[in-house]
């Protein structure tokens, strides 16, 4: 009679095929396995110590322990970093000018992490302006808004009621992609809101229109879920005027959720209504 064998321990994985691994889960950028505390002095905020690996779990090896932190003089405190943003967004007289001042703005950590500003895509003078959210990945090493997959479902939405990047402006409320396609944090998004009302201000646009939750949520002030809020307009004070503002998905989430695109088609074409009445109707 065969004795079965006892099973045979797998090897472990090389360097090659746990990096490989991260890269299929969406890990493409280290991080510290606890977030470090970036307001706080480099001194004090050390990484707390990794715990030893325990025995027949198979986890990622410890992040390496020199993480580039940002100097805590490019790290203000939150409220100081918020004010600060206020008082320099409000001095921009032209849209070329609040670029160079996000360029040079440092009281948002992200711009450590990221590779490079994300500004704005499309026609300063269109007549119709799209928020978005953050920059991921491919916006992030091109410096573009909106050029990944959402960004593709985006020209085609647009494209559905005649628009394009020569005709509709693009940008997002944050500039800089947060580390790994993470949530920005409330406080990153009260110190980045001053400069996209400077920009919505700026392009004054006739329409404008916030896509997804977040984007809505910052820019609009609005409290629901996008499937409440979307589809409705609101008033939206440019600082000069008031302009008609409306709330719908985000092309990332239509990706992810194709059922809801007969909803967004809903809102292209009420969308292009108003841009037609503001055309018959220039604003005084
Ligand atoms: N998602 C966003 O919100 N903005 C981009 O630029 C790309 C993806």
């Amino acid at each position: 009679m065969n004795t079965p064998s006892p099973p045979t321990a797998e090897p472990p994985p090389t360097a090659r095929e746990l990096l490989a691994f991260y890269l299929e889960a969406g890990v493409d950028c280290a991080l510290l396995e606890e977030p470090p505390n970036r307001l706080l002095d480099p001194e004090i905020a050390t990484p707390p110590p990794v715990a030893a690996p325990t025995a027949n779990i198979r986890r990622p090896p410890p992040a390496p322990a020199a993480i580039p932190r940002a100097p805590a003089a490019t790290a203000p405190a939150p409220d100081v970093a918020i004010a600060s943003a206020r008082d320099a967004a409000r001095t921009a007289p032209t849209l070329e000018a609040l670029r160079a001042l996000l360029e040079t703005f440092d009281g948002c950590a992200l711009k450590q992490t990221a590779t490079r500003l994300v500004f704005a895509d499309g026609n300063p003078q269109a007549r119709i302006m799209f928020v978005g959210e953050a920059p991921g990945r491919d916006e992030d090493l091109e410096g573009i808004p909106f050029i990944g997959r959402s960004g593709k479902l985006l020209d085609r939405m647009i494209g559905a009621i005649g628009l394009d990047r020569t005709t509709a402006y693009i940008t997002n409320v944050i500039p800089w992609r947060p580390p790994g396609n993470r949530d920005p944090s409330p406080q990153e998004t009260q110190i980045c809101l001053p400069f996209i009302k400077r920009q919505i201000e700026l392009v004054d646009p006739d329409v404008l229109v916030c896509l997804g939750k977040p984007s809505s949520h910052a820019v609009l002030e609005l409290k629901d879920g996008i499937m409440r809020t979307r589809g409705r307009w609101h008033n939206y004070d440019t600082g000069t005027r008031t302009i008609r503002a409306m709330a719908m998905f985000h092309p990332a989430y239509l990706l992810r959720q194709p059922i809801h695109k007969r909803l967004a088609w809903q809102d292209l074409r009420a969308i292009s209504k108003a841009l037609d009445a503001a055309t018959s109707a220039p604003a005084t």
